[in-house]
């Protein structure tokens, strides 16, 4: 068994694009696996252009690499969030149903969300107008700063969500990823455009199915445009994730695809953790750490 781990270290910080000179290479001794662990052996390590922002002394969509620290790639966690359920719900609803074209206009609801945020981003790559609706002054800035939406309504701080969405809207909206229903998506259904579609994705605002809530009133509008909804599970997507999960890797490799996480510590946050979202205090990914 090998008895050292080989590793590449950040030895000073760049000024620019990183040299040979501001890595290490060091042998470390290698640790003996504990109870619950194991040992794995490197085959291949990635290299990324957006590794020239993980060594910078600012952190941008990720914390920088400490001096003396061991090169990064993606963190394990992503695989639960841009990487998992989350990333792939966005990629196939958004793409295989939303269709989204150049120039079109795309509407996001909980865009500062795990799922939101990526349609957001995913939609401004194929050449789209993007607005996102959030909850909260917070994350509407989060929409603008860091997922790069054009325009973020905040619903719950507006007082006439209809006329801001119209200010947003000027050319209408041609795809609608709707993660809510409720009043969110009222507004928005009265601004479709022809041949629009409507991507149900989540129905966040319905506090209960039982007895089924009354609305939104979608016939006339979908009726009159010419529009389509359609709605989709992500499992419906299982045969196919492996053509998601690569190009969603190299955008967020390559700082195209920024995601945010909402770590809560240990395993007794768990049971108030789903009551959380719907309170809407996750900026980004709920996960917890064990
Ligand atoms: N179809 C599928 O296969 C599939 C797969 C995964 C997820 N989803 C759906 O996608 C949506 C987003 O999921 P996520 O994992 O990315 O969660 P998330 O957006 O990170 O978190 C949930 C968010 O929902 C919003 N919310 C809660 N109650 C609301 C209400 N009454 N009205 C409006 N918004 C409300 C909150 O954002 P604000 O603070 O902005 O209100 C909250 O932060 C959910 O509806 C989920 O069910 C569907």
């Amino acid at each position: 068994m090998a008895t050292m781990n080989h590793q590449v270290r950040l030895a000073s910080r760049p000024d620019g694009i990183p040299q040979a000179r501001h890595f290490a290479l060091v042998a470390a001794p290698l640790p003996e696996p504990r109870d619950g662990q194991f040992l794995v052996r490197n085959l291949y390590l990635s290299v990324d252009p957006a590794m020239r922002g993980w060594v910078g002394a600012v952190a941008n969509y990720s914390k920088p690499v400490a001096i003396g620290e061991v090169m990064r790639d993606l963190p394990l966690s992503a695989a639960l969030g841009v990487l998992g359920m989350n990333g792939v719900t966005a990629y196939f609803g958004l793409l295989d149903i939303g269709q989204p074209k150049p120039g079109e206009t795309v509407v996001v609801s909980t865009a500062a969300g795990a799922v939101g945020s990526a349609v957001g981003q995913i939609a401004k790559l194929k050449g789209c107008r993007t607005i996102g609706v959030a909850g909260g002054a917070e994350k509407v800035r989060l929409c603008r700063d860091e997922f790069g939406y054009d325009a973020a309504i905040d619903y719950k701080g507006t007082a006439d969500l209809d006329a801001a969405l119209g200010d947003a809207c000027p050319n209408g909206v041609d795809v609608y990823f709707d993660n809510t229903s409720g009043r969110i998506s009222e507004a928005v259904l009265r601004r479709i455009n022809k041949r629009a579609r409507i991507v149900i994705c989540g129905t966040a605002a319905l506090a209960s199915w039982e007895p089924w809530p009354q609305g939104p009133r979608v016939e006339r509008h979908l009726l009159v445009k010419s529009a389509r909804m359609e709605g989709f599970l992500v499992f419906d997507y299982e045969n196919r994730t492996h053509e998601a999960v690569p190009l969603l890797a190299q955008w967020v490799r390559d700082g195209k695809l920024r995601y945010r996480e909402d770590i809560l510590a240990g395993l007794d946050q768990a049971p108030d953790a789903i009551a959380g979202l719907y309170r809407g205090e996750n900026l980004g990914k709920r996960l917890i750490k064990l």
